[in-house]
């Protein structure tokens, strides 16, 4: 059943803190047990879990576009790496692809991943992997013209190895970015997740030759503890 986000906000504040703490069961490692124990405590689980977004990741989107304002009704939009869907949730009504804002442009949003992913109305979503060699073709055909926004919140499963991990997710971001600049409009944006590690500096010199406007942003969702950040290009030269 797709579930429709209520909007509502239950930030939790003035709530009792109550930290669940997860016992080591057998044959479950260390490792998983904290993963347990941090995702049964992480407030923006619990709140994404009350107001029906697919996962905690929304609000890394709704507080980077609260800042940033480009999924504005009527936007043309392709959300790269999309499973299992809370980024599209988000971007829905805010770039009105329901029509529900009568007398306000109506958006479009593509979503792309490795992943099948629950249907969502609204949303046209694809399953496919955009590393393969035709994969911007295919997304361009669906697109059938320009887009206002790509936003990438690509990344590899962990090798348990940072460097490598940081590596893969530049390659998938600077994919995006190659995609970005053959499909945005002048003036278009372009968001995408990093890990702080070294290799993202050639990536931002890249994106500052054809965007006015290169920023490094962590959203408040994005955990303290993780090396994430987006990038987020506006402006796009054409
Ligand atoms: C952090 S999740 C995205 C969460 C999503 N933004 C949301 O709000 O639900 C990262 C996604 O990137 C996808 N991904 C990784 N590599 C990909 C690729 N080569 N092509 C398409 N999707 C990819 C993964 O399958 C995964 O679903």
């Amino acid at each position: 059943m797709v579930k429709k986000p209520t909007g509502k906000n239950t930030s939790g504040r003035g709530q009792r803190d109550l930290t669940v703490k997860v016992k080591t069961a057998r044959g479950r490692k260390l490792s998983s047990t904290l993963w347990l124990q941090r995702q049964l405590n992480d407030p923006y689980v619990q709140r994404a879990q009350a107001e029906g977004y697919r996962g905690r990741a929304a609000y890394k989107i709704m507080e980077i576009d609260d800042k940033f304002r480009f999924l504005v009704p009527g936007a043309r939009v392709v959300d790269l790496g999309c499973a299992p869907g809370g980024w599209m949730q988000v971007a829905v009504p805010r770039i009105n692809a329901l029509g529900e804002k009568r007398g306000k442009s109506v958006g479009r949003i593509i979503g792309v991943d490795l992943q099948e992913v629950e249907p969502l109305p609204g949303a046209e979503i694809h399953q496919l992997d955009f590393m393969e060699d035709d994969a911007d073709e295919k997304v361009k055909d669906w697109l059938g013209g320009e887009a206002d926004v790509v936003m990438s919140d690509m990344a590899a499963a962990s090798s348990g190895h940072k460097q490598t991990d940081h590596l893969r997710i530049i390659s998938l971001c600077e994919t995006a970015a190659y995609f970005a600049f053959d499909v945005l409009s002048p003036g278009g944006t372009f968001v995408a997740k990093v890990l702080a590690g070294g290799a993202e500096g050639e990536l931002q010199k890249l994106l500052k030759q054809k965007f006015d406007k290169v920023v490094n942003f962590k959203p408040p969702a994005s955990r303290s503890d993780s090396s994430e950040k987006f990038v987020v290009a506006t402006g796009y030269r054409g």
